[in-house]
């Protein structure tokens, strides 16, 4: 009897010490890490909002684990990333990295996820090289060159034959520049010019300056997502509209996010991307109203959609993998297909970037609201960088 009682004792003792453990390990754990202040802090608060809303509406349990999401602000300083990155694999043990507000970030990262074998989600940094610089790293963002070729093929069909361009200096602007003089030349137009600004706290005056003195037929930019509005700002200012200049770029430089502040000058700005908050989808319609309705009538932009995205690829992959972690865990983003907010989308399982549709937008004022109103469609565009 007594020994009966011990043992039963016993296996009661040994069964809470393995639900202790099965406790401490149900968790899934993503580290999200993002610029939440300084220049860049438009980015991290709709990818962190984006990734909330996707857990209010899809649970905080995933393949039999509960979800814990570790948010880390990096002030946008490479350094910082990293050692966050460093931080969260050694002592919080997280499934996955995802963020990555921008390319230096993204790069100065992906050599833990290699050495860690972490899956590293980059939900904004746009440079097309950013995927081979990690086996581990997996895009849910976009590539530059997809949208710059894409609007160097709509240019020479509308009357754009001599382009400036003006980019940021540094990876996601120099494949701007790059992919878009490649093939507006390849298609008979020409880029008279090419200007480089500094990526933070540009003066953008002096090169306006320039470009009027040029009169091309239009100035193509690109400029990291919160950049824009500066931009149009001496755009303007400058009289470059009234001088028949026409503004053309990737979508980053009519962010949805600040859009509607930046005025008559960006109406009727032409530009090529991946999400629109005015894409005419059932989807879309839903996200928009969700997300607004979350953030006090924010509206999210295209990092916003790379966030929530990338929720969707780690919370099918954890479910595929019942909450696993490295090479099992990354195999299982690899090749999703779904449908996004932007539209259809997939992970290309070679290549691990987005494969996307790229649409041709132009500004206009919808019930008196600017929006990015899309009406071209280039389906299914990988990024032209991977071929090079
Ligand atoms: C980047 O740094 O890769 C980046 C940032 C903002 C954008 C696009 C690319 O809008």
């Amino acid at each position: 009897m007594q020994k009966r009682y011990f043992l039963s004792a016993l296996m009661v003792g040994l069964l809470g010490a393995y639900a202790g453990t099965a406790t401490a390990q149900e968790k899934f754990k993503i580290g999200l890490i993002l610029p939440m202040t300084g220049p860049f802090a438009s980015t991290g608060k709709q990818i962190e909002a984006a990734a909330r809303l996707y857990m209010a509406q899809n649970g905080d349990t995933v393949g039999g684990k509960k979800v814990e999401l570790i948010v880390k602000d990096d002030t946008s300083a490479p350094d910082v990333t990293k050692r966050i990155a460093q931080e969260l694999v050694v002592n919080d043990k997280v499934n996955v990295l995802a963020g990555f507000g921008l390319t230096p970030l993204a790069l100065a990262t992906a050599p833990i996820a290699t050495q860690s074998k972490t899956p590293m989600v980059v939900m904004a940094a746009a440079t097309s090289s950013i995927t081979q610089a990690s086996p581990y790293v997996v895009r849910t963002s976009f590539a530059l060159p997809q949208a710059a070729v894409a609007l160097a093929d709509w240019v020479p069909n509308n009357g754009i034959k001599k382009v400036v361009t003006l980019v940021s200096d540094y990876g996601p602007g120099i494949d701007a520049e790059k992919f878009f003089k490649e093939r507006l030349t390849f298609n008979g137009g020409e880029v008279i010019d090419t200007l480089r600004v500094p990526m933070r706290n540009p003066d953008f005056a002096p090169f306006l300056q320039k470009v009027r003195d040029l009169k091309p037929d239009a100035l193509f930019v690109f400029v990291p997502s919160g950049a824009g509005a500066a931009l149009m700002k001496q755009f303007a200012e400058r009289g470059m509209d009234k001088a028949g200049i026409k503004l053309i770029g990737t979508g980053d430089i009519t962010d949805d996010d600040i859009l509607n502040s930046m005025g008559d000058v960006a109406n009727g700005v032409v530009t090529s991307h991946h999400y629109s908050a005015s894409h005419n989808s059932p989807l879309n319609k839903k996200f928009v109203a969700a997300f607004e309705k979350a953030n006090a009538g924010l509206r999210p932009n295209f990092m916003a959609v790379g966030g929530y995205d990338g929720m969707r690829v780690i919370y099918e992959a954890a479910k595929t993998t019942k909450g696993g972690s490295g090479e099992a865990l990354l195999n299982a983003m690899k090749g999703q297909v779904f449908e996004s907010p932007r539209g259809p989308m997939f992970i290309d399982a070679q290549t691990r970037d987005v494969v996307h549709n790229i649409y041709i937008r132009k500004v206009e004022k919808v019930g008196g609201q600017l929006f990015n109103q899309e009406f071209s469609t280039i389906p299914d565009v990988k990024d032209p960088g991977k071929s090079k």
